[in-house]
């Protein structure tokens, strides 16, 4: 998955953030670049899409849910990039909201569902690569992560670094430690991060 998701209020307002899609993009392209069949779940984004990658075009977190598991049969790895809103608009208005007077306006958020939880809490999971954006504590908050999510690896950025710029400093966290990687270009940081998916993917196939 890569980029935003974008939750509706009413028909020309909604809830989204900054993520730009690059990392998540920049990894499809090196996946495919490393001989995957890639399917790309992309919130809205002004990205064009990798060569040899299908991209599956979403908007709101459930959508983005959906085309996950539509993807997912047969899958070795599944790597959620995408900035997906923890919560969306109890309700959608039909119409666009009017101003009423100076009153507050209070909107009613409930929780989306938590995509990448449920891809690795399948009992014919894949390999399960989630990231971690913080904005402190990164250590902290991606072991506790890759442990919560039961996830095989976590790659932290801290979100003032890797939202919406071309570079990126990211620390891979599995179950045998902390590898930073250099601070460099996504495409590059991509190509470090698919490297520790196929050694980890080996490690599985030889144990
Ligand atoms: O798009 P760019 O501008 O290039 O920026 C890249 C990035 C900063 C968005 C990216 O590197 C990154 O860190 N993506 C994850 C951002 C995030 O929302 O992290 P999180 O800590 O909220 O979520 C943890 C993990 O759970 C992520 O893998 C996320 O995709 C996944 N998740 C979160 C919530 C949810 N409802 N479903 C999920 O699958």
């Amino acid at each position: 998955t890569a980029g935003p998701t974008y939750e509706a209020i009413d028909p020309v307002r909604g809830i989204t953030n900054i993520s730009s899609g690059k990392m998540g993009y920049a990894l499809a392209a090196a996946c495919a670049a490393a001989g995957a069949e890639v399917v790309l779940v992309s919130g809205p984004t002004r990205l064009t899409c990798p060569a040899g990658v299908t991209r599956v075009d979403v908007a709101s977190a459930r959508q983005m849910q959906t085309a996950v598991e539509e993807a997912l049969p047969g899958a070795d790895v599944f790597i959620g990039v995408a900035a997906v809103a923890d919560y969306r608009p109890a309700e959608v208005a039909a119409d666009k909201i009017k101003k009423t007077g100076n009153d507050e306006l209070v909107l009613r958020l409930v929780p989306n569902p938590d995509i990448l939880a449920g891809v690795a809490a399948r009992a014919d999971r894949p390999l399960c690569v989630g990231f971690a954006a913080e904005s402190r504590n990164l250590a902290e908050y991606a072991t506790k992560k890759l442990h919560g999510k039961k996830l095989d690896m976590v790659v932290g950025n801290l979100v003032q670094d890797g939202m919406g710029g071309d570079h990126n400093t990211v620390v891979i966290f599995d179950h045998a430690g902390q590898h930073p990687l250099p601070r460099a270009a996504k495409e590059r940081v991509a190509q470090g991060i698919v490297n520790h998916v196929v050694r980890l993917l080996n490690q599985s196939s030889n144990a």
